[in-house]
């Protein structure tokens, strides 16, 4: 098994990951966005990967106070045999390098095996606090479901279902078998 930093060319790879493992595709997770992610702090975000197939990816940032852990998935049948904590220990070994003193996980509330799993690995849940966002550029998103949609649709999924939701482009889809 190789821990090794993302790169752009693995985004196909990476996002098949995120949708078998159960994420939601948000509008940063658009290929152009996850390029200027990289941009910032390429050694911040890892795939693991063994014989050309990557299995689990984490994506961290640092904003210069506070390390970020995002969209951390393992894709299902390599879970639970410690892909997840590797990953997430390199990655804190490598914000603890660049001075960051505290890390944060962003955590869906009803994501019971995710809590479970960041509990496992030493981190507190923070009863005080709430997450709050805005999107600045609403108006970005049509355009970026739809390509997200092609993509989704060259790499099999298939009778992908998309509507506005509140704040959000939702799409569902299913894996052509
Ligand atoms: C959360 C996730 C990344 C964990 O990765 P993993 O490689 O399976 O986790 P590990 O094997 O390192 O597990 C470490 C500990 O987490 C806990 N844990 C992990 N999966 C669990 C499960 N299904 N049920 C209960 N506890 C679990 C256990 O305490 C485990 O330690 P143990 O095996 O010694 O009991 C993986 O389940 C996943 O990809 N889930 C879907 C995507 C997701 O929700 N990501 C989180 C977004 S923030």
């Amino acid at each position: 098994m190789q821990i090794r930093e993302f790169r752009l060319a693995d985004y196909d790879s990476v996002l098949e990951l995120w949708l078998e493992a159960g994420l939601l595709f948000r509008p940063g997770d658009r290929k152009d966005e996850v390029a200027k992610k990289i941009k910032r702090d390429p050694e911040l975000f890892l795939v693991a990967e063994r014989r050309g197939k990557i299995l689990a990816a984490v994506m961290g940032a640092w904003d210069g106070r506070r390390g970020w852990i995002y969209h951390l998935a393992v894709t299902p049948k390599a879970q639970r045999r410690g892909l997840g904590t590797i990953l997430v220990r390199e990655l804190e070994r490598r914000m603890s390098r660049k001075g960051v003193v505290k890390v944060n996980a962003v955590v869906y509330r009803d994501n019971r095996i995710s809590r479970w799993f960041f509990k496992k690995v030493g981190y507190q849940l923070d009863e005080r606090s709430l997450l709050f966002g805005k999107l600045l550029h609403d108006k970005d998103l049509l355009e970026g479901a739809t390509t997200s949609l092609n993509l989704l649709n060259n790499i099999g999924a298939t009778r992908p279902l998309c509507g506005p939701g509140r704040r959000w482009v939702l799409c569902s889809f299913s894996w052509a078998s």
